[in-house]
């Protein structure tokens, strides 16, 4: 069954290349990402990982855990990791989740049978520290990921959750934001000690809270 937002991320046991992984005891109180990607020793998932190894310290800032996962095995990962640190010039940091039974690309609908043939196909969730999904993606293999846009939405998600504000179109870190509409304009007032300029009454601006 596919999973929806707000759904709880199913948990499982799995191994990684980094032992033995709990899903939802090593999240722990952080936010996370779990991603798929089709096969090991292919190029863009190559490239992929090593673009989030580099990404390690943006993740670790905003309290985020990242896990990969494909229908490979661990000896074929712990191989490819070498190919990995070489070509992308930087040196695996996150669990690469080996899932040769697809229990878990089962679990959370990983296997698009009209896309790719027993295969994961590239998704992503992203889990908040309530385990609950907060995002749902899903690309086809040709096309690499943009993790600059997950970090983006991360922060904007974070800002929800920590100061009640939305994020407009093409919304980046430092732009003004929204105030929700769950608030009435006198909780606005004292939550926002910037103020807000009422475009419309239900399109209020304010300056990014946490800047
Ligand atoms: C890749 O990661 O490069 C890839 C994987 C499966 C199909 C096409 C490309």
């Amino acid at each position: 069954m596919s999973i929806r937002l707000g759904d709880t991320a199913p948990d499982f046991t799995s191994e990684s290349t980094e032992g033995t992984i709990q899903f939802h005891k090593w999240l722990g109180d952080s936010w996370g990402i779990l991603f798929s990607h089709p096969a090991d020793y292919t190029p863009v998932c190559t490239t992929e990982l090593g673009t989030v190894a580099k990404l390690k310290d943006e993740f670790e800032s905003r309290n985020v855990k990242v896990a990969g996962l494909s229908v490979d095995s661990i000896e074929d990962h712990k191989g490819w990791i070498s190919d990995i640190n070489e070509t992308q010039n930087t040196e695996m940091n996150f669990p690469l989740i080996a899932d040769p039974n697809r229990k878990v690309a089962n679990l959370y609908d990983m296997i698009h049978p009209n896309a790719l043939d027993n295969l994961t196909v590239r998704s992503v969730f992203v889990i908040g520290p309530d385990k609950k999904v907060k995002l749902t993606l899903t690309y086809p293999a040709s096309t690499g990921r943009n993790f600059d846009e997950l970090l983006r939405v991360i922060d904007s998600l974070q800002l929800t959750a920590q100061h009640s504000v939305a994020t407009p179109a093409n919304w980046k870190d430092g732009d003004d934001c929204i105030v929700v509409p769950a608030l009435s304009d006198e909780e606005a007032n004292e939550k926002f000690p910037k103020g807000f300029t009422s475009v419309k009454p239900y399109l209020r601006i304010t300056p990014q809270p946490n800047k």
